[in-house]
C-alpha cells in the first residue's frame, strides 16, 4: 500500500470512467428542460423576494438594477467555468471533484467542506425565509402560528453579539426541510417533477408582476436613478451600487447546483452547459425587469421590508390588489424550490466524497429501489433542519455567500490550471477567452468576499479549521487514491 502526497490528484480518465459506472450508480434520467428548471429552481428565491427591496432602500436606490447586472456578470463568468467542468467531468461532486482533478486532494477536501456552507447552510437559510412568508400568508387568512414556534431562538446583532429571542424553535423551517428531504429520498424524478411545477408557479407570478406592474410605473420614482452618496462608502452612489451587488449576489446562488446533477443527466456533455447558462440568463432577465418595475412603482426608500414585491403591489393601489396573495404564493413556491435544489446538491457532493474514501462508505450508499443517496440525504436534511430551526437568516446568509464565493473563485482558477496541465482533454464546452474570463470571474468573487463583514470571515476560518481536523482524523487515512495511487501525482 503506497501512501502518496497530500496534493495527490485524481486523474480525469479515472473520474470519467467512474461517472460511467453501472449498477449502484445514480439514475441518468434528466434532460435539458429538467436541468434548466433545476437551475431556475435553485436561483430564484429569497434574493429577489426578500433582499432586493432592502438593497435598493439601503444601498443603491433604483440603481439596484445596475447592481443586478454587475453581479450577473461575475456569476456569468463563474458559470462558464462551471459549464466547462461539468460537461468535461460529469460527476456529482461539482467543485469538489473539479478541484480533486486540478489542485489535489487536500484542497479538494477543503472545497468540499466549504460547499457545505453553500448547500446545507443555504437550504437552512432559505427555510427561515420560507417560514416568514408562510407565517405571513397564514396570518392573512386568519391562521396565526405563535411567535415562539415560528422564530429563531437565537439572534445576532453587531455590537450586541448572540442573544436569546425567547422563541423556542422555528417550526415551519423544520417542517419544509423535513418535507423536501422525504421527497428527495423517494426519487430524483419525483423531486424534479415537483420542482418543475413550483418553478412554473414562481415564474408565472414574477411575469404577472412585471406585466401588470409595468402600467403603474411612475418614472419620477427613478429620479435620481443613482441617488447621491451619503458620505459613507456603500451608502448610495457608485459604491452603494457595488455594495448592493454584494448583497444581491445571494439571489444568483444556485445555478452551480445544476452541476451536482451531472451524474443523473442523460447527456451531460451537451446539457450541463445548457442547464447552467440558460437558467442563469433567464433569471438575470427576470431580476432586472423586477427591479425596474419595483423601483418604478414604489419610491426606493419605502422598500426596507421583508416582502418588497407585496409592498410594490400595494403601492399600485386597487388595480393590483388581486396580485397580493399570488405574490406570497409565488414566494413560497420559489423558496421551496431553492431548498429542494440545495438539499439535492449536498448529498451528491457527500456521495462523491465518500466514493473517494474521504467520508465513510455509508455516505455513498444508494437506495436499492429509489436509486438516491438516501443516507446522506437524511443526514443532510436532519442537520439543515436543526440549523434552520435555531438560527437567524442574516448570519446564515452571509456564511452562505462567503462559502459560495470561495468555491466560484477556485473553480474559475481551476479552469486555467487544467487548460495548462491537461490541454489535450476533450472539452465539450469551452469557456471563451481563457484566461481573461476566469481571471475576471475569480477577481469579481474575491472583491465580493472582501465586502463581507469581519465576523463572517472569522466564522469561515473556524469552519475550515474544523474541516482540516476532520480530514486528518478520517479522510487522510482512508483516501482511496492516496492508498492505492491510481491518480496522477
Ligand atoms: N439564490 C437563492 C435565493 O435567492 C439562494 O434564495
Amino acid at each position: 500500500m503506497k501512501k502518496s502526497s497530500l496534493f495527490q490528484k485524481k486523474s480525469i480518465e479515472l473520474l470519467i470512467s467512474q461517472s460511467e459506472e453501472k449498477g449502484t450508480s445514480l439514475k441518468r434520467i434528466l434532460g435539458p428542460t429538467n436541468l434548466i428548471a433545476l437551475g431556475i429552481g435553485g436561483i430564484i428565491g429569497a434574493g429577489i423576494f426578500v433582499l432586493t427591496g432592502q438593497a435598493a432602500a439601503q444601498y443603491a436606490g433604483p440603481a439596484i438594477v445596475i447592481s443586478f447586472i454587475i453581479s450577473a456578470i461575475g456569476c456569468g463568468f463563474a458559470g462558464l467555468a462551471y459549464a466547462e467542468f461539468a460537461s468535461m467531468i460529469p460527476i456529482a461532486g461539482s467543485a469538489y471533484t473539479y478541484s480533486y482533478a486540478t489542485i489535489g486532494e487536500f484542497l479538494a477536501w477543503i472545497i468540499g467542506w466549504d460547499l457545505i456552507l453553500e448547500y446545507l447552510f443555504g437550504a437552512a437559510t432559505v427555510s427561515v425565509g420560507w417560514s416568514g412568508y408562510v407565517s405571513s400568508f397564514l396570518s392573512d387568512i386568519g391562521l396565526k402560528i405563535p411567535t415562539y414556534l415560528s422564530q429563531s431562538p437565537f439572534a445576532y446583532e453587531v455590537g450586541k453579539g448572540w442573544f436569546s429571542t425567547g422563541a423556542v424553535i422555528n417550526l415551519p423551517a423544520v417542517f419544509i426541510i423535513a418535507f423536501v428531504t422525504a421527497l428527495l429520498v423517494v426519487g430524483i424524478k419525483e423531486s424534479t417533477n415537483f420542482n418543475n411545477i413550483i418553478v412554473i408557479a414562481k415564474i408565472l407570478v414574477i411575469i404577472l408582476f412585471i406585466a401588470f406592474g409595468f402600467a403603474y410605473i411612475n418614472s419620477q420614482n427613478w429620479v435620481p436613478f443613482i441617488p447621491e452618496n451619503k458620505g459613507e462608502f456603500g451608502i448610495f452612489g457608485w459604491s452603494g451600487i457595488l455594495r448592493g451587488a454584494g448583497v444581491i449576489f445571494f439571489a444568483y446562488i444556485g445555478f452551480d447546483a445544476v452541476s451536482t446533477a451531472a451524474q443523473e443527466a442523460k447527456n451531460p456533455k451537451r446539457d450541463m452547459p445548457i442547464g447552467i447558462m440558460v437558467s442563469l440568463i433567464i433569471s438575470t432577465i427576470l431580476y432586472i425587469l423586477v427591479a425596474l418595475v419595483l423601483t418604478g412603482i414604489v419610491k426606493y426608500d419605502k422598500l426596507l421590508v421583508p416582502d418588497p414585491m407585496a409592498v410594490g403591489v400595494d403601492a399600485a393601489g386597487n388595480g393590483l390588489f388581486w396580485l397580493r396573495p399570488f405574490i406570497k404564493i409565488g414566494a413560497i413556491a420559489g423558496l421551496s424550490s431553492v431548498i429542494l435544489v440545495l438539499l439535492l446538491g449536498q448529498p451528491r457532493i457527500f456521495y462523491s466524497m465518500a466514493k473517494d474514501g474521504l467520508l465513510p462508505p455509508i455516505f455513498s450508499k444508494v437506495h436499492p429501489k429509489f436509486r438516491t443517496p438516501y443516507i446522506t440525504t437524511i443526514v443532510t436534511g436532519s442537520v439543515a433542519a436543526v440549523v434552520g430551526g435555531l438560527f437567524p437568516i442574516g448570519a446564515l446568509g452571509e456564511m452562505v455567500s462567503i462559502g459560495t464565493l470561495l468555491a466560484f473563485t477556485i473553480v474559475s482558477i481551476s479552469v486555467i490550471v487544467l487548460r495548462k496541465t491537461n490541454p489535450e482533454l476533450h472539452r465539450p464546452f469551452k469557456t471563451p477567452w481563457v484566461p481573461f474570463v476566469p481571471i475576471l470571474g475569480a477577481l469579481i468573487s474575491v472583491v465580493q468576499i472582501f465586502s463581507l463583514p469581519l465576523p463572517t470571515w472569522i466564522r469561515l476560518i473556524g469552519w475550515m479549521l474544523i474541516g482540516v481536523i476532520i480530514y486528518f482524523s478520517y479522510g487522510y487515512k482512508h483516501s482511496k487514491i492516496r492508498n492505492n495511487s491510481s491518480g496522477t501525482a
